[in-house]
């Protein structure tokens, strides 16, 4: 029987030399002696009864030392392959903290959302509402309500794309005037950005473009009051320092209609390249509405006055960012895109 019991130990010891790889096998290998149904061990056990009454007291206890020697190894084990396994995972996981980072790109906001974003900062802090029209007008509020009928020659300033001979993309935000006009009382103070559409194409000209038109009606408003929210604007946007000047020009839905010029950023007025040596930037285009214009919208022209203003948000864009054709803006190319990020 003793002899079962070395077999038994030097099983268990050759077990664990050849068969115990890993946690799970360990733990198979240790049922196999220790399980208290099919285990080895446990088998001896049973054959108590078939030992001589004399012997059966050393038997047990062989047994016992037995199960207490094999209990204790199996525990080692388990612990070894434990901290094998740790070892491994350790190795496996193990982070070279000297590797270059990956490099994660952001994107940013195109340049002209980055500028349509900056107007509407500007103007909203002046209490300006946002309404935005719709890109396909009809020729009534494109023009005819914009004091341009048919066949008038300021037409010809626009060169326009007719869907029809009723409709068609509008070529000026000008045209939410009208609508704001119609459907509310003044006083009315709305900011209107949009896509506008000419048939116009060059280095500073593009097929599509954006405008911001600005409108003020109220009593008593002056080109006092568009001088002063207009210098607000380019200083916010131009730097602290950048003044306004209005110059005589003519739009049809504006009496009297300006032309308004920023004092130079990039020389301060002494004149550069950029100005043309005037010291001076043409950027936008603005007026008193004309009478008719608010009479066409049912306002009361005696009681109440505008103001109007159209700002080109390509141009704006790229004097402020140094870029000098128009198409630069509409390339997508990520190498421009990257270098312009004023949010
Ligand atoms: N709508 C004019 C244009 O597109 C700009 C403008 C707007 C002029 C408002 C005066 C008043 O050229």
């Amino acid at each position: 029987m003793n002899e079962r019991l070395a077999n038994i130990k030097q099983e268990i010891l050759d077990g664990i030399e050849k068969r115990a790889n890993s946690r799970a096998e360990a733990f198979e290998l240790r049922k196999q002696f220790l399980d208290s149904k099919v285990g080895a061990i446990g088998q001896l056990m049973k054959e108590m009864r078939n030992i001589a009454p004399e012997e059966r007291a050393a038997f047990g206890k062989n047994v016992n030392e037995l199960k207490e020697w094999a209990t204790a190894k199996f525990q080692e084990l388990d612990e070894l392959m434990k901290k094998r396994e740790l070892e491994k995972r350790y190795a496996s996981e193990k982070i070279d903290v000297t590797m270059p980072a990956e490099q994660i790109k952001n994107g940013n906001l195109h340049p002209i959302t980055q500028m349509r974003n900056q107007l509407i900062d500007v103007f909203s802090g002046m209490g300006f509402d946002i309404y935005e029209g719709t890109e396909i007008e009809n020729d009534y509020y494109n023009f005819t309500a914009l004091n341009t009928p048919k066949d008038h020659p300021a037409r010809d300033m626009q060169d326009t794309f007719y869907l029809s001979p009723e409709f068609l993309l509008r070529t000026q935000t000008s045209a939410g005037q009208i609508h704001v006009m119609e459907k509310r009382k003044p006083p009315i103070k709305i900011l209107s950005p949009g896509r506008v559409f000419r048939s116009d194409d060059d280095a500073t000209h593009s097929p599509m473009f954006h405008q911001m038109e600005g409108l003020v009606v109220d009593k008593k408003i002056t080109l006092c009051d568009l001088k002063g929210m207009l210098d607000m604007f380019v200083q916010k946007i131009y730097g602290e320092g950048t003044t306004t000047r209005l110059r005589p020009s003519y739009f049809p839905f504006t009496e009297p209609s300006v032309e308004v010029d920023v004092s130079c950023f990039e020389c301060g007025g002494k004149g550069c390249k950029l100005c043309k040596g005037t010291g001076w930037i043409e950027i936008l285009g603005a007026g008193i509405v004309n009478k008719k214009v608010l009479e066409n919208c049912g306002i009361d022209s005696e009681e109440y006055s505008g103001l109007a203003f159209g700002i080109g948000i390509e141009r704006t864009a790229m004097l402020k960012y140094g870029i000098n054709n128009i198409k630069t803006l509409f390339e997508s190319d990520v190498r421009v895109l990257d270098q312009i990020n004023d949010n």
